[in-house]
């Protein structure tokens, strides 16, 4: 099973992605967490070149191909070996992070943004993606509020720079591409208590995906 993570800064995918592979865990499937950028040795430097707030003069399309190249590791290093393996594959952001930060966000049009993709993943689909909707003030709050707290580190902050609008753009993009691909999206309200969210997450997953996750915080329990 590969399910993919998506939303805007700060909307608490990470926190939710922990729990959900621990109740996995419990009900006996072998599942690994992963993310993009930065889940390979290599991919950890790309992640730190595109992260870099000290690199705001990074062209468009040199993120892009570093997105992709960091995605082409990844594919050859986790995610095809563990799903050929059997395993339940967690991933934090996939191709749906690039068509909407760099296409409906920065502007670079679909048809190169998706020929990256029929070169890089193929025809990989993920089974299913789950969408943390939130009001991107909401989000960059909580960002902020990380950062301050020392949850994350300041020289990963190129895309918390980025204006407001910009997060807008993000969020429109995921919405209406969970409008065009209804079956392969779970919309979750991101803005709700922790308790909430990941109810909200089991309960769709075992709805869409045909299963019965069963275990601590759910309703199952
Ligand atoms: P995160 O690991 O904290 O979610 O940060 C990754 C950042 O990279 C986030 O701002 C979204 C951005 N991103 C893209 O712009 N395109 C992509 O394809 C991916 C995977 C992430």
């Amino acid at each position: 099973m590969f399910i993919t993570f998506e939303g805007i800064e700060g909307s608490g995918k990470t926190t939710q992605i922990g729990r959900l592979s621990a109740c996995f865990g419990e009900n006996g499937y072998d599942t690994v967490v992963t993310r993009e950028p930065g889940d390979t040795p290599i991919g950890k430097k790309i992640r730190a070149i595109l992260l870099d707030p000290d690199n705001s003069g990074m062209s468009d399309l040199c993120e892009l191909f570093l997105y992709g190249a960091d995605r082409a590791q990844h594919l050859f290093e986790v995610v095809l070996p563990s799903l050929n393996a059997g395993k339940t594959v967690l991933c934090d952001r996939f191709t749906d992070a690039t068509t909407v930060y760099q296409g409906a966000a920065r502007g670079i049009a679909k048809g190169l943004i998706e020929t990256i993709h029929s070169v890089v993943v193929k025809d990989l689909r993920p089974d299913l993606t789950v969408l943390f909707d939130l009001d991107p003030e909401i989000g960059l709050q909580r960002a902020f509020s990380a950062l301050e707290k020392g949850a994350r580190t300041a020289d990963e902050t190129r895309f918390e720079q980025e204006a407001l609008e910009f997060h807008q753009r993000v969020r429109k993009g995921y919405l209406a591409l969970a409008r065009a691909e209804k079956e392969r999206f779970l919309v979750v309200d991101a803005a709700g208590t922790q308790e909430q969210v990941f109810e909200e997450i089991v309960s769709g997953i075992n709805n869409r995906l045909g299963i019965e996750l069963r275990g601590k915080g759910t309703r199952a329990s």
